[in-house]
Formats: structure tokens, sequence, C-alpha cells
């Protein structure tokens, strides 16, 4: 705790001071080998203005520049981390990083954007977007909104299309928490083809509720009450199921299909069969699903078992192993966090009853070097592999690339510094984020992000922040991004709406070539 009040205390009296005095708005990255994700080659690089310049092998250091030495590190896109929670009122609590803890947290950890899921105000899609501008409107860092439908309408399907125009082109339904914000069925395919129609790309939180709802019963009355029942009552079949159903439902309709939070075998299966029948299905897993065991649920100290608690939950080893093969091998496209977290007291809600304690768990800071350790480190994938997951996938799958997720001159300065040399270890001692608890406690990590720069600024060095409220944008993002590309011509071979089907002419109307009106 003693290196956070130091490093707030630093914020604080940092933010105080004229700009000016942290360089010119020119800084200059010098002998780092530059790791995008598609090549790591060798190279200096220079930001002006909030943009990247120029990306040559020797660069010379322009008058008054901050100049970088990154000798032996690698030089990388800032990472974008696809799936946030902040400042979102949940369950009866309301998560305790709002978007200036969050994204203090986030900067510290090289996370220099995140897309935060905007909820609806009594499924009120623009009174959410309108919250939720709010909320960010201190922002520290770029940030985008996908919204959550939780209901269909005539309105709802207004208002979509009235988001995508803001920017806004990803649109969340639930397909869990049961008379809270899940969706069904039938409103899951009208949103589905509704997100086809406006280009937009429809994401699913895969869990069936009602069968969760029916075993959480079956459990408190069996007098399981603790976190444990967590686990229980969200087996991994019922993760299988509803990302089948969402994958085949999407199939049906024809449009790409984006899970969150994919975290069992069951799920990561799903998603493989369907991407190897040519359907475009990305698969997200996140650091808490690869990185950590569910043995905490069990622990018999309430708070760190607490602590534990997410859905889809937190899985035995073998999950964790097997979506680490599948990240590596590309069935499984970007690492994101669900970082959506609530402290010990918020926790003890459902000290009685688990089903009261609210989901969710930290990420935003570690996500970069959980999943350094995790697939670098161990040799499961290469520094370019890693730029790809945890930035470049997300800003390919959500139309922003690359002025986002690449280190190249016309791209935003969002840039970070990764020592592989440096070993730390995460924990509430260290972080950032308003937590009091902290899922990767004590975890080892061999590389360290020395240095962030968000949009030109270096807001992260050397252990020291320098962040300004509102030097943050609303990055929007336009519909019909890559995954929609040539779909068009998908349909018209497989016969998908709007290209099939045609009526059979039957009787006198096919003589005349019209279609029957009546059944003959
Ligand atoms: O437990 C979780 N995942 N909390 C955040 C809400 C969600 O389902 O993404
Ligand atoms: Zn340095
Ligand atoms: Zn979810
Ligand atoms: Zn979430």
């Amino acid at each position: 705790l003693g290196n956070k009040v130091a490093s707030l205390i630093a914020l604080l009296a940092i933010t105080k001071l004229p700009t000016f005095i942290y360089g010119s708005g020119t800084i200059l990255i010098k002998g780092g080998t530059v790791a995008n994700h598609d090549l790591a080659f060798p190279s200096d690089v220079l930001i002006r203005d909030g943009i990247i310049t120029e990306v040559a092998p020797t660069i010379e250091a322009p008058p008054g520049a901050t100049v970088l030495d990154a000798g032996g590190m690698y030089v990388m896109p800032g990472g974008i981390d696809p799936h946030t929670h902040l400042d979102m009122p949940f369950m009866g609590s309301v998560a305790v990083d709002d978007f200036f803890s969050g994204q203090v947290a986030a900067l510290a950890g090289g996370t220099t954007m995140h897309i935060d899921f905007a909820l609806p105000v009594n499924h009120d899609l623009m009174a959410g977007y309108k919250l939720w501008k709010e909320k960010a409107s201190r922002s520290c860092m770029d940030y985008g909104f996908h919204m959550a439908i939780t209901r269909w309408d005539e309105q709802v399907s207004k208002d979509m299309a009235e988001l995508v125009l803001e920017g806004i082109n990803s649109f969340k339904f639930f397909m869990a928490y049961k008379n809270v914000l899940q969706v069904t069925d039938s409103e899951l395919v009208e949103g589905l083809q509704r997100c086809k129609d406006l280009g937009a790309l429809p994401m699913v939180h895969a869990e069936n509720g009602d069968a969760i709802a029916w075993l959480q019963s079956r459990l408190l009355s069996a007098g399981i009450r603790g976190p444990e029942g967590q686990a229980l009552s969200r087996p991994p079949a019922l993760e299988g199921e509803a990302t089948s159903r969402a994958i085949r439902l999407a199939g049906v309709v024809g449009v790409p299909l984006y899970v969150v939070h994919v975290m069992s075998i069951d799920a990561m299966e799903e998603i493989a069969r369907a991407r190897r029948s040519g359907q475009r299905v990305v698969g997200e897993p996140v650091a808490s699903g690869l990185a950590l065991e569910e043995n905490p649920l069990w622990d018999s100290n309430f708070t760190r078992a607490a602590a534990f608690v997410m859905s889809p939950p937190i899985r035995s080893a073998e999950h964790g192993q097997a979506l680490k093969k599948a990240l590596a091998s590309g069935v499984l496209q970007l690492v994101a966090t669900d970082h959506a977290v609530f402290n010990s007291t918020q926790k003890a809600a459902g000290r009685n009853d688990f089903t009261r304690i609210p989901n969710g768990v930290n990420g935003i800071e570690e996500r970069l070097h959980v999943t350094w350790q995790e697939m670098v480190v161990t040799g499961l994938s290469t520094p370019s592999d890693f730029v790809r997951m945890t930035s470049t996938a997300a800003a390919q799958i959500f139309n922003i690339y690359p002025r986002k997720g690449r280190v190249a001159a016309g791209s935003d300065a969002d840039v970070i510094v990764l020592d592989p040399r440096v070993t730390h270890t995460l924990g509430v001692g260290s972080h950032h984020s308003r937590m009091d608890t902290n899922v990767y406690e004590g975890k080892q990590i061999q590389g360290k992000v020395v240095a962030t720069i968000s949009r030109g600024r270096l807001v992260w060095h050397q252990g020291k922040l320098n962040v300004e409220p509102n030097s943050g944008r609303f990055v929007p993002m336009p519909a019909f991004g890559p995954l929609f590309e040539g779909l068009d011509e998908q349909y018209r071979r497989r016969g998908i709406f709007p290209y099939g089907p045609t009526p059979v002419l039957r009787g006198p109307e096919a003589a005349a070539g019209t279609a029957a009106t009546t059944s003959q």
C-alpha cells in the first residue's frame, strides 16, 4: 500500500504542474525492438504531438525531445482492453473503479485504450449512452463503448441505428443474469438481425441463465451458500450450451459473432468448430480465465473466496491450459479482462448467499503482464503474437486499425516500452486500482512495462504516473468493419436472406409466372 500512496501523491503533485516540463510534445524512443503483430525489428520511434511520425533504424533527436533509451526492450502498441466495466452499477453495488481510477491502473499496466460496456437505463439505450458519456467525461486515456441490449422493441431497434452513428459498432446480449439483463432467444435473434443490417458486431455473454437459476436454488436449498456455489451453479456445460446456441443462431441469421469471456473448454470447442466450418466467430478469453484456477472459491476465508467470484466462473487448471493453447493457435483471438471490481465490503453482501456476491474480478492493470507471463515467457507465443492478442486484434475487429494497434508513422502515439529483464510481483501493494483485493496477489512476472505513452504523452515511466484528467478521447468505431467484408457474397452463395428463399410457384400462378396466393 505504501507504493500506492506514494504514486498517488506523485500523481496529484504532477498533475498540477504545467505539461511542458515533460518535453515539447516530442518523444524519441531509441534502440528498442519495435514489435508489431506481423513483424519485430530493431528501430527508433519518433512521436510528435500525439502521433507517431517516424519509425526508422536511426533517428536524430530533435531539439527539446524527451529521449527514452529502450535498449534491450520491446516497443509495442499500447494495449487495448476490449472488455471493461468501469463505474458499473451491478447486483446492488457500483464497481469501485471509475473511469479515472480504472484508467490510471490501465496506463500503469500498459493499456492505452479500453472499450467499456454501457448499460441501458431501464432498457433505454440512449439514456445509458448519455450516462456513460458522463461517467467517462474525466478520462485520462482513449476509450470506446459497446452497448448492452436488455430487451427487444421498436425503440431499441431505432436507438441502435442512432448509436451506430455515434460511433458504437458492437452490441452485447446477455444470455444469463435471469430477470436482470438476460434476453430470450427471440430477443436475441431480433438483435442479431438488426446488428447484421447495421454492420455492427453482436457480442454474447454465453451462459444458460435459466439452468443457472435452477441450479442456484437447488444448491441454496442443499445448504451450499458460499462462493464455491458460483462454480457449482455455472458448470462448463451451461457455457458450452449457450455458446453453441448463440453461434448457431448467428449462423442462421448470417452475422459475425463475438463471444466475450470464454472461460471453458466447452465454449472454446464450440468456437473452434464454428470457425472450422467457415463461420465468422471471435472468441475472447480474459486474463483471469487464462492464468487463474478455481480453488480459491473453496477457501475458508470468505473475503478471499469472494474476490474470485465472476461469471462465467474461473475454472479448473485444465480449462486455463486449453484456453492458452487455443489463444496461441488462433482459435481464440484476443485477451480482455472483464475488469469489474467490487471491494470486500461490497462482496460481503453475499456472505450468506453466493448469488448476491457482486460478480467480477480485476485485471485492467494486470492484463498485459499476465498475458506476457502466460504466453510469451512460457514460449507458447512470440512478442508479435502478444501484440496481436493484446492490441492489434481488438483494433482490427472494432475497426480502428491502424490508427490504434500499430507502431507506424501516422498511427496514434499509444506506445509502450516493455523490459523483458525486469521481474516484479502483482498485488494490492503495487496496483493502482481502488480494489482492496487482487486475484493475482503474489503472482511473479518476468517482464515489465516501464513506459506508457498515451496519445503522445509519457504518462507512466519508471514507476511514476503523470496523468491528466480530461485528456482521454472517445474513439468512434465505424460500422461494417473487416468482419463484414465479403459477407454479401457468402449470403448469396448460401441463399441466406436477402438472397433467398423464393416461394415455390404452384397451379395457375405457376403457369402465369406469379407466386401462388392460395393453397392448391
Ligand atoms: O462477473 C462478471 N463477468 N461481471 C461483469 C459483468 C459481465 O458479465 O461481464
Ligand atoms: Zn526509461
Ligand atoms: Zn458477461
Ligand atoms: Zn463483462
